[in-house]
């Protein structure tokens, strides 16, 4: 008889995205939960792509990605960064971000090494780092404001030691990185056998003029990290799942070790097809911090006189609610209250943290058409101010 299968992850669920939107479909409530649009693609890209199958485009890519996806990809950290990336040698297309992150985990954590990763933080991380057979440390950002401590990373950072998942801007805290993060960042791994992992899927939402701070832009940073990129987010399409790793060539050879034997080529039309469009568009990416950023500023005056706190979002497609003024809740049980008595799911934050503090926050998703926006602020007001009647 065979023992019971305990798995190499006994204790991993179904993610909380995965379980409220499935909810919020049962109950057919709004979906300010999961991370995805709710408005279509621009027509032009799904044509390209019926374009790339009527083409022939239909047999394996080529396992490190399309050379003329490549290409574009280089121009555009060309154009935006002032960097000179060779597409050939750094530069992989993977199966979205979430391939790259797995990828890269695999290619360079072994067995006893250890991670260290920042409470909260995206929920794909630490369950690549234990399939490695490493061990994340998670450090908590400090509030207010979700702030590194780098003194504590500082303090971390040891012998075994291999990696920092860095994640800028922040999902779910909603913060972007400063060029000072960025140099003490490198300070905490100067002289070290420690790599950074650099989740920048949101690269191009940062609000309020503020410039996005890639590892990539800081060459020391750039000489040891991993940085990982999603078309799922910058084209409004995250069903597309194609993304990509920019690492220095060495770091490159590693990466493509593994995904050759993950996910070994990305869907072949889909990659021709975002190639055309991106010709097509020498520009792509530039608009969606402003187009983020009218739609956080709808939520957030549409909330304003809610009596919940809207603390400050710096980028990313979220905005975080804080109900603390109005209800004593835990985060998981006020999320199930929105659900099922306002009609809107949210995502409550504590499933980002190994050790949840005291939380009184939930993350809204702002990559919703504007309808979508006013009706979940319509029915987050009508229970606020339930909640403010006692
Ligand atoms: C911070 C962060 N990293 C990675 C991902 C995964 O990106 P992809 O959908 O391209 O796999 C997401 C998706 O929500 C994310 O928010």
């Amino acid at each position: 008889m065979m023992r019971a299968l305990a798995g190499k992850l006994p204790d991993v669920g179904t993610t909380i995205f995965t379980v409220m939107s499935r909810r919020a479909r049962e109950l057919d409530a709004l979906n300010l939960g999961q991370g995805f649009p709710d408005y279509d693609i621009d027509p032009r890209l799904a044509e390209l792509v019926a374009a790339a199958m009527a083409g022939g485009h239909n047999q394996y890519a080529p396992m490190e990605g399309l050379p003329w996806l490549r290409e574009r990809i280089a121009a555009r950290l060309g154009a935006v960064y002032g960097l000179n990336i060779d597409p050939e040698s750094a530069i992989t297309v993977t199966l979205g971000a979430t391939e790259a992150i797995y990828s890269a985990i695999q290619a360079v954590v072994a067995p006893g090494d250890e991670v260290i990763a920042f409470d909260p933080a995206y929920d794909s991380y630490e369950p690549a780092v234990r399939l490695a057979g490493g061990r994340c440390i998670r450090l908590p950002l400090l509030q207010p404001g979700f702030r590194y401590d780098w003194e504590r990373v500082r303090a971390t950072v040891g012998e075994r030691t291999r990696l920092v998942l860095f994640n800028s801007p922040h999902n779910p805290a909603c913060v972007a990185a400063s060029s000072a993060d960025l140099a003490a960042l490198a300070a905490v791994t100067r002289d070290r056998e420690v790599l950074v992992l650099s989740d920048e899927v949101y690269e191009n939402v940062v609000f309020d003029g503020a410039a996005h701070h890639s590892v990539l832009s800081h060459p020391e940073l750039a000489a040891r990290s991993f940085a990982v990129f999603s078309f799922g987010k910058t084209l409004h399409a995250t069903g597309l799942r194609v993304g990509y790793c920019v690492a220095p060539p060495a770091l490159t050879r590693e990466l493509r070790k593994v995904h050759q034997f993950n996910t070994f080529s990305i869907a072949h039309p889909l990659q021709h097809a975002i190639a055309a469009y991106l010709a097509e568009r020498p520009q792509w990416g530039r608009e969606l911090a402003g187009f983020f950023q009218a739609k956080r500023d709808r939520l957030r005056a549409a909330l304003a006189s809610s009596g919940f706190r809207l603390p400050a979002a710096q980028g990313t497609y979220f905005q975080l609610l804080d109900y603390g003024a109005l209800c004593d809740l835990g985060d998981l049980d006020f999320a199930e209250r929105l659900l099922t008595e306002a009609g809107v799911a949210t995502i409550p934050l504590s499933p980002f943290y190994l050790q949840p503090p005291r939380l009184t926050l939930v993350r809204l998703c702002i990559a919703k058409r504007d309808s979508t926006l006013d009706e979940g602020a319509a029915r987050l007001n009508a229970f606020a101010a339930r909640l403010r009647g006692g």
